[in-house]
């Protein structure tokens, strides 16, 4: 039976395959840009979702924050072990819709990166809900959201309204545009977000 990408053993044979398309061996220069520009927290507990080899992560460790990085595929998490070498970082190898139960409020801001384009679009509603369950009232939320112009994912196609609509509930949005300083290839193809939880 193939695996769907709703579940790891679908990712891990991307890895196996090789070089991930995806993986560019640096942070997203819109999310290392807005880390310095926009009114973030400078310390404290952060989450990335869905991380991968965990550029972001590192970059996150490297600013200061306490880091957890989640992905459910092995090869991701050896990968990001691999690159982190003695920077103190958590990196799990776990599903992220499992998190609420240890995890609630227990994080201060949630950077995105092409994690929500990955999970299968009926649990889009699910997600946006599941990452204000993680962050502290107040809590922050970083996102690079990706817009394909594919019918058939992952990457699953993210328009602004599609943002919009599954995080307005839990989030007010700050911020969210197109960025100017995209991976080549990616230009005109994502949304930068800035958001906060509701308070409750
Ligand atoms: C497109 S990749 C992006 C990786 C990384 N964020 C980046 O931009 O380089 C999506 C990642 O999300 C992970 N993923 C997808 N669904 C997941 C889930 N439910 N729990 C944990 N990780 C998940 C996959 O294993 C994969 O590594």
């Amino acid at each position: 039976m193939t695996a769907t990408p709703g579940e790891p053993a679908y990712w891990q044979a991307v890895y196996d395959e090789g070089e991930p398309g995806w993986d560019r061996g640096a942070p997203a220069p819109p999310l290392e840009r807005a880390l310095g520009e926009f009114p973030l927290p400078r310390t404290g507990a952060a989450l990335v979702p869905g991380c991968g080899f965990g550029h972001e992560a590192l970059m996150l460790a490297r600013l200061g924050y306490a880091v957890t990085a989640v992905d459910f595929a092995p090869a991701a998490i050896a990968g990001l072990r691999a690159r982190a070498g003695a920077m103190p970082l958590t990196a799990l190898e776990r599903d992220l819709f499992s998190l609420g139960g240890d995890f609630s409020g227990g994080f201060d801001l949630v950077v995105e990166h092409t994690c929500f384009c990955a999970i299968p679009i009926e649990r889009r509603g699910e997600y946006a809900a599941l990452m204000a369950q993680l962050l502290r009232p107040e809590g922050w939320l970083l996102g690079l959201f990706y817009e394909t112009d594919r019918g058939e994912g992952p990457p699953f196609c993210t328009t602004r309204g599609d943002v919009e609509r599954h995080f307005l509930p839990f989030f007010e949005i700050l911020h969210l545009s197109r960025p100017s300083d995209s991976f080549a290839g990616r230009e005109g193809k994502e949304w930068l977000g800035l958001m906060r939880k509701r308070p409750a």
